[in-house]
C-alpha cells in the first residue's frame, strides 16, 4: 500500500459537485493499484469570506504544506469581486508553493464534436506548458492621482532568467517524453524587453535538448494556427499571460472547457503541487447536479501521474475516452441530458 495525503478545496459552485466526482473516481482506481488516499477537506471559499473576510485562514499554506497534493474544484463567486477569490487563494498557493508550471493538456476525445470541422479526435493532442507565478501577473506596480484627471496605472511584467529557464527547461524535457517538438509563444515585434529576453533563453535551452525541434510564433499569429491547425502542436511554452489566454482557447477547440484539467506544479517537490480544472465555478448551473466531472476527473488523473501512479492515471484516461465512444451518457454541456452523477456512475462502470 502507498499511502497519500490529499487536500481537498472543492470552493464555491460547480467546485463542490465535481471534486466529489473525482473523489469517487479515485477511489476506485485505488483499490486496484495498492494506492491509499487519506483526505482532508477545506471549506475555504467565497463563502467562507462573506463570513470570515478571508478565503483562507492566515496559516492556510502552513496547513497544506504536510500534504502529498491539492485537489481544487474552482473558487469564484458573484458578489466577490474576482481578484478577491484569486489573490486570497489560488495565487497565495500557486506561488507560495513555487508551482512554477501550469500544464495544460488538449485533447480532442472522440464523441465530443469540436467547434472547429477540421480537428479531428486522436489528432489534436498538446499540452501548453504556462509560466505560473512571474511574468505579466506580477505585483510591481500602482495607481497614482486616482480620480483625477490625470490618473495612471502602471504595471511591471517580470521576467528572471531563473524563471524563464525552468519552465523552458520542464517544456523541453517534456517534448522529449512526448512529439519532439516545442512551440515557443512570444511577441518580440511589439514588446521590446522582455519578449526578446525571452526568445534569447528560448534558443539557449534549446542548444541543450537538440533532439527537441521548435519554433517559434508571435502570439497574435499563434492563436490563429491553433484554430486553423491545431493538429500541427505538441509542447506549447508560453509566459503567464499568453499560457493563459492560449489554454483557454485551446480548451474551447477541443469541445468544451468542461473537461479541460490542468496541473499547477512544483517539479522539484519541494512543496505539494496543484490539480484543478480549468473551469470556473460556473454560477449559472451551480446547484443543479449537472457539472461536467471530466475536468476535475482528468485533473485527479494528472494528480495521480504526479504522485507516481502512471497506470492508474491511463486507467483514468482510458475510462473517460471510453465513456465518450462507447455510451450516449452526457452532462448538458456536451449536449445530454445526464446529471453529474449520472455522468459519473457511467464512466466507473468503464473502469
Ligand atoms: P466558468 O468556467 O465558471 O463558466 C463559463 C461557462 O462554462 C458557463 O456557462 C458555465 O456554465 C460553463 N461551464 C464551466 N464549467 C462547466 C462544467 N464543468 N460543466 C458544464 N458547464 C461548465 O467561467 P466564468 O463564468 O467566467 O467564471 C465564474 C466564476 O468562476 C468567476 O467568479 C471566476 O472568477 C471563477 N473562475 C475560477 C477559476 C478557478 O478557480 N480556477 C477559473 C475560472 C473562473
Ligand atoms: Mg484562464
Amino acid at each position: 500500500m502507498t499511502n497519500h495525503r490529499i487536500a481537498l478545496i472543492p470552493g464555491d459552485g460547480i467546485g463542490t459537485e465535481v471534486i466529489p466526482a473525482a473523489r469517487r473516481v479515485l477511489d476506485t482506481v485505488a483499490d486496484r493499484h495498492g494506492i491509499r488516499f487519506a483526505y482532508e477537506s477545506f471549506d475555504w471559499s467565497c463563502e467562507r469570506y462573506a463570513h470570515q473576510g478571508a478565503m483562507m485562514p492566515d496559516d492556510g499554506l502552513d496547513r497544506l504544506r504536510e500534504y502529498d497534493a491539492i485537489l481544487l474544484g474552482a473558487v469564484g463567486y458573484p458578489g466577490v469581486p474576482d481578484h478577491v477569490s484569486l489573490w486570497g487563494l489560488l495565487i497565495p498557493i500557486r506561488r507560495g508553493f513555487q508551482q512554477y508550471v501550469n500544464l495544460r493538456p488538449i485533447r480532442i476525445f472522440d464523441g465530443v464534436p469540436s467547434p472547429l470541422r477540421e480537428a479531428r479526435p486522436g489528432e489534436v493532442d498538446f499540452v501548453v506548458v504556462r509560466e505560473n507565478v512571474e511574468g505579466e501577473y506580477g505585483e510591481i506596480g500602482g495607481r497614482l492621482a486616482r480620480g483625477f484627471p490625470e490618473e495612471m496605472a502602471v504595471q511591471e511584467a517580470v521576467f528572471t532568467r531563473k524563471g524563464v529557464n525552468r519552465i523552458l527547461d520542464y517544456a523541453f524535457a517534456l517534448a522529449e517524453q512526448r512529439g519532439h517538438h516545442l512551440t515557443s509563444a512570444t511577441k518580440s515585434n511589439g514588446i521590446v524587453h522582455t519578449m526578446p529576453f525571452w526568445d534569447e533563453l528560448v534558443a539557449e535551452r534549446a542548444a541543450l535538448h537538440p533532439n527537441v525541434t521548435w519554433d517559434q510564433e508571435h502570439i497574435d499569429a499563434l492563436a490563429a494556427k491553433l484554430v486553423l491547425d491545431p493538429a500541427r502542436f505538441d509542447v506549447v511554452v508560453a509566459s503567464n499571460l499568453f499560457g493563459d489566454i492560449l489554454s483557454d482557447l485551446a480548451a474551447a477547440v477541443a469541445g468544451s472547457i468542461g473537461i479541460a484539467p490542468a496541473a499547477n506544479l512544483n517539479p522539484e517537490r519541494d512543496f505539494p503541487s496543484m490539480f484543478e480544472p480549468v473551469h470556473g465555478s460556473a454560477p449559472d448551473i451551480a446547484g443543479r447536479g449537472i457539472a461536467n466531472p471530466l475536468g476535475a476527473i482528468w485533473s485527479a488523473a494528472m494528480m495521480l501521474d504526479h504522485l507516481g501512479h502512471p497506470e492508474a492515471a491511463v486507467e483514468v484516461t482510458d475510462a473517460m475516452a471510453a465513456v465518450l465512444t462507447k455510451t450516449r451518457v452526457r452532462t448538458p454541456d456536451l449536449g445530454g441530458t445526464a446529471t453529474t452523477h449520472q455522468f459519473t456512475e457511467a464512466l466507473l462502470e468503464l473502469i
